[in-house]
């Protein structure tokens, strides 16, 4: 065993191949369905770690023009299956969020889900965000989810980085205009640290998380 650290993307592409990603709902989460049905996703979508798609499948269903990337190979692969399942076209690639050279300009809304929580460090993030800041017009709308504090019925969020939202965000060109929590699905969750709750349910169940709205700053 060497001493080299796996990125979050080796681990995920792991995870997926053993099919055991605990966000992989075989549907979107309802926070996504809620953001469509109220018409907060238009235009020019960028999903950033779209998993296996099922966020950019719904962007789609809605009329927009989806681009979604993830660095997992087989999170790509599955994403496309079920893009054609659905019969939408998006554009998938397998592709590096930190760099984004590749689409100057060009997104109207980016629904970030679950993918700003798991860069490492406060370097890429701010990477990350600078790159959205490029890759989306002025005024456009970045809406995001990542793991938050407190608990839901004693589930609670483990390894959380100090929540730096609200320094990364405007240091990168984006204003604040709402942050709150919420909550998000996961399944197959495991008891792993005492304060977890004893007995854990047997279908999914709700983890704390923040969304935060912004805008793109010109
Ligand atoms: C927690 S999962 C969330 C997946 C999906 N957005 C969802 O909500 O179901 C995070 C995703 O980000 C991807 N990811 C992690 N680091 C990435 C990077 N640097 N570039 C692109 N994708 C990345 C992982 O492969 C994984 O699919």
């Amino acid at each position: 065993m060497t001493g080299t650290r796996m990125s979050p993307g080796q681990i995920a592409e792991m995870v997926y191949r053993a099919g055991a990603a605990p966000w992989d709902l075989g549907e979107p989460q309802p926070i996504i369905c809620q953001l469509v049905a109220l018409g907060a996703v238009k235009g020019n979508v960028l999903d950033p770690g779209c998993g296996t798609g099922w966020h950019a499948i719904e962007y789609a269903r809605a009329g927009c023009s989806v681009t979604a990337l993830d660095v997992a190979p087989t999170a790509v692969h599955r994403a496309r299956t079920n893009a054609r399942r659905a019969g939408v076209t998006v554009d998938f690639r397998q592709c590096d969020v930190t760099n984004l050279d590749a689409f100057e300009g060009h997104f109207d809304t980016v629904v970030d889900a679950k993918l700003y929580d798991n860069l490492d460090t406060a370097e890429d993030r701010l990477r990350y965000a600078s790159a959205l800041h490029r890759a989306t017009r002025p005024g456009a709308r970045l809406l995001m989810y990542g793991f938050g504090p407190g608990e839901v019925n004693g589930v609670h969020n483990h390894l959380l980085d100090e929540p730096d939202y609200e320094t990364v965000l405007p240091a990168a060109g984006f204003a604040i205009t709402y942050i709150g929590q919420t909550t998000y699905l996961l399944k197959g969750f495991e008891r792993i640290c005492a304060a977890c709750p004893q007995q854990m349910p047997d279908g999914p169940v709700h983890i704390p998380m923040t969304e935060i709205h912004a805008i793109r700053l010109t």
